[in-house]
């Protein structure tokens, strides 16, 4: 086991820079996500560390000795990839035993790291089956056997579950972490699935075009998003973004159409009389029946998902546009008003030109 450490880490490909400078820090024994969408560099940050890419500038340690230049197979790590990689003709038990082999391991200690593997991973039973006569779910768990076995310092995955259906996905998304749980091996997994990412994760890297926007505890980047891509990214449905004014005196804020907020945070006045983004979550809306709510939401559509129900609509008369999401089953007519609440401690505030987070930040403020 070890702690992995990217200090500064650029890559470009050609003229091409498509990491810009990340650096994270990851525990010994920790389970750390890298989350972004398409293109955002997670696969090349992953195979850097693997030593499957050059680095152009910056340092990766693993067990604090610095791997720069050492060859894949000296860097003690085992990589899962998203389309398992398994040799077609071997049995079950020869595709986990294979990576023992060619490292000269005794027959007799290959056996005993085999038989534990596909005892963990519930495939004791297929170990003479060939890879084409299991699921797509026990092919993903030879993949994970094949690496288990080798007992390396760190596992990398790359979207090892992305050709799994939805099922199976959850399924395998809770065996990764039982066995995380079993094993403690430093792990680091990319995807590009936040449900994946929350629930996987000790900590999220979040990855926006080869920068690292926010490093934290998933929690911490709901609750406390540090950009507006974050904001936007984590959370289904999306963060509602409204351009917002700041009251002079820091106290409130007008969204379009006149609805006014409080605000809570009183280190925002520096923004008084200013044009800002204010940030609410769908699910931070909730309905005043008595009609005293402080936004109001004219009803254009309502999906009805049985646990919740997506309400969308339009602020007051205004076309910006908002959705609602609320608990229960909920039955509203196009172009009634809704008249909603949300408490102060639920606004995201962000500057609108460096799309930073402002204000509302201390902990007891939003959690
Ligand atoms: N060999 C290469 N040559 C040139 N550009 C590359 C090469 N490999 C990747 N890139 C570019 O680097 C950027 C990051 O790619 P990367 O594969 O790391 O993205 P990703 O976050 O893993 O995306 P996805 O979720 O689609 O797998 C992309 O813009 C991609 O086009
Ligand atoms: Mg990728």
């Amino acid at each position: 086991m070890a702690e992995v450490t990217l200090k500064n880490i650029y890559k470009s490909y050609g003229k091409t820079e498509v990491i810009h400078g990340v650096s994270c820090e990851i525990a010994d024994g920790e389970f750390v996500v890298l989350l972004g969408p398409s293109g955002c560099g997670k696969s090349t940050i992953l195979r850097m560390i693997a030593g499957l890419e050059k680095i152009t500038a910056g340092e990766i340690e693993i067990g604090g000795k610095v791997v720069n230049d050492l060859e894949p197979m000296d860097r003690d790590i085992a990589m899962v990839f998203q389309n398992y990689a398994l040799y077609p003709h071997m049995s079950v038990y020869k595709n986990m035993a294979y990576g023992l082999k060619i490292r000269r391991m005794p027959k007799d200690e290959i056996e005993k790291r085999v038989q534990e593997a596909a005892n963990m991973l519930g495939l004791s039973g297929l170990l003479a089956r060939k890879p084409r006569e299991l699921s797509g779910g026990q092919r993903q768990r030879v993949a994970m056997g094949r690496c288990i076995v080798r007992e390396p310092q760190v596992f990398l995955f790359d979207e090892p579950l992305s050709n799994l259906d939805a099922k199976l996905r959850v399924q395998m998304r809770l065996e990764l972490r039982n066995l995380h749980e079993k094993m403690g091996i430093t792990s680091i997994y990319v995807t590009h699935d936040q449900v994946e990412a929350m629930t996987l994760g000790d900590k999220l890297v979040i990855l926006n075009n080869g920068y690292a926007e926010q490093i934290g505890s998933p929690l911490e980047v709901y609750e406390r998003p540090s950009t507006l891509f974050v904001a936007g990214f984590i959370g289904s449905p999306a963060m509602n973004f409204f351009r917002a004014q700041v009251s002079s005196g820091g106290k409130h804020v007008e969204l379009p159409g006149g609805d006014s907020l409080p605000l809570l945070d009183p280190g925002i006045s520096e923004y008084s009389g200013q044009e800002i983004v204010l940030g609410i979550r769908p699910e931070h809306f909730r309905v005043n029946e008595d009609g005293a709510g402080t936004l109001h939401l004219r009803v254009s559509h309502v999906e009805t998902l049985g646990a919740d129900t997506l309400v969308y609509g339009y602020l007051g008369k205004t076309e910006t546009f908002v959705t609602v999401r609320l608990a229960d089953i909920h039955h509203f007519k196009k172009d009634a008003v809704l008249s909603l609440l949300v408490a102060a401690k639920k606004l995201h505030l962000f500057d609108k030109q460096s799309e930073r987070r402002i204000g509302n930040t201390k902990d007891d403020d939003v959690l």
